[in-house]
């Protein structure tokens, strides 16, 4: 696990939607967007499993995801990539649940996604483009 530096998470609160990849175990990969997302601390990203479908067929067989973030002002980018889990119940699932809840009143969350950040790359364009930070 490691910690996403503060330019980092201010990047990703200010990302919307939130562009989510996975792979299937045969390589296949696929990229949704996300709505909901909780940053519960700097190696913690929680995410609603509301509509998935290819999604959770990937995550079942390959735990690994990423996300790409973006501003223009300040002009920065940022790949992260980590491992999912999911939380069927508990304080995480309550608290997302009701997160969705708040946003859709009739939408039923599946499950919470449990996202630990394990590496940090640069993603805007120029001389450290590609390089990890974290
Ligand atoms: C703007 C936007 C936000 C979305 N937010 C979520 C979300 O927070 N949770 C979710 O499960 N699906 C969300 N979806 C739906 C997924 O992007 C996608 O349609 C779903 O996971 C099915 O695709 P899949 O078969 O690739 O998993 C959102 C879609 C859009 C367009």
């Amino acid at each position: 696990m490691v910690n996403m530096p503060p330019e980092v998470r201010e990047t990703l609160e200010k990302q919307w939607p939130i562009p989510f990849a996975t792979a299937s175990s045969d390589g296949k990969p696929n990229v949704v967007f996300m709505g909901i997302l909780k940053i519960k601390d700097d190696e913690t990203l929680v995410f609603a499993n509301n509509f998935f479908n290819k999604t959770a067929a990937n995550l079942a067989e390959n735990p690994r995801a990423s996300v790409v973030c973006w501003t223009k002002d300040p002009r920065r980018s940022y790949q992260i990539k980590g491992t999912v889990t999911f939380a069927d119940e508990g304080p995480t699932f309550e608290e997302m649940a009701e997160s969705v809840r708040a946003r859709k009143a009739d939408l039923q969350m599946r499950r919470a996604v449990i996202f630990k950040v394990e590496e940090v790359y640069e993603a805007n364009s120029g001389p450290s483009a590609g390089e990890r930070i974290a």
